[in-house]
């Protein structure tokens, strides 16, 4: 059985793997989990991860069973830990995608369950699968997941689907990455740490125009106000890195602009039909990345 709860745990032969088997459900279903049952388990709001996991587990043939609220409808509002939860849930499924706002949550609930847990978001801890989806959307759009450089920009410090894909480049090679905050926002020391210890190029601007003219993708973040310690500060940040069609007209031929969404202005909508903006397909890509993931998971339980 194996969980997935960061994106290290993945080394480039098993996502060249997963890569592979995405493409080979495009437009396509299979009955390959016929009576398994995912249990989808949201403690804080979704709309993609979610519905994204239950549609790739019915058109693998599979049964969904989900909370969508259960910070609210689950007995954890009656002092039941994660621990018990899941104790409870392994009983009723074979998988459980487990989303929470609480970093360090999905290492807590792989500890203890007899099903894989797939970490479907922690805190501002890791979002692994939001990565391995992203990458898939950097291989098929420009080609290729080695040599490029990435342009990482805005809400770098509270954004855990950044962090967990600078910390999946780290594998690859000749990935130049520019993170693009200013200091309150700023990447933290431990994906910086890393990337330094597996000598990943880097370099931290203020500057999003130079950034986008040179960089072969860009990532758009959204300056979560969930996550903001005080107000004050995000209504200050909250509009410092605003994506514009100007700025998007002048990246370079070929290069895409990436956001995991949902967006909250920081990509005005006149962006949304330059050849550079992909980031509705990337949404879409997610479920064949999904249903690759479960198939990998789930198939052998
Ligand atoms: N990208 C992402 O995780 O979106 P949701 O929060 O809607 O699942």
């Amino acid at each position: 059985m194996q969980h997935l709860v960061e994106t290290q745990q993945f080394d480039r032969e098993a996502l060249k793997r997963l890569f592979d088997l995405a493409s080979s459900f495009e437009g396509k279903r299979d009955e390959s989990l016929k009576g398994k049952i995912l249990a989808s388990l949201f403690f804080a709001p979704s709309t993609r991860t979610r519905l994204s996991f239950e549609s790739a587990m019915m058109r693998l043939g599979g049964n969904v069973i989900s909370m969508e609220n259960a910070s609210e409808s689950s007995s954890s509002t009656k002092g039941e830990t994660i621990e018990d939860t899941i104790r409870i849930v392994d009983n009723y499924a074979d998988g459980i995608v487990l989303r929470h706002s609480e970093v360090g949550t999905a290492a807590r609930a792989a500890a203890v369950s007899e099903v894989p847990i797939i970490n479907g978001g922690d805190g501002i801890g890791q979002h692994p699968t939001q990565a391995f989806l992203d990458l898939y959307t950097i291989q098929r759009e420009i080609g290729r997941t080695d040599d490029f450089h990435i342009a990482f920009v805005g809400n770098l410090a509270y954004y855990r689907s950044a962090r967990s894909l600078a910390y999946l480049l780290g594998k690859y090679n000749n990935v130049r990455m520019t993170f693009v905050s200013g200091p309150e926002l700023a990447m933290k020391d431990d994906v910086k740490e890393y990337l330094k210890e597996n000598n990943v190029q880097f370099d931290e601007t203020e500057d999003l125009e130079s950034a986008m003219q040179v960089a072969d993708v860009v990532y758009q973040t959204r300056v979560a106000e969930e996550w903001i310690p005080n107000h004050d500060d995000y209504t200050k940040l909250r509009d410092k890195y605003i994506i514009t069609r100007p700025l998007t007209d002048h990246m370079k031929d070929g290069a895409i602009l990436i956001h995991p969404l949902p967006r909250a202005g920081e990509i005005e909508p006149e962006v949304d039909d330059s050849p550079h903006a992909v980031y509705f397909k990337q949404a879409g890509y997610g479920v064949l990345v999904r249903m690759a993931l479960l198939k990998t998971l789930l198939a052998a339980e």
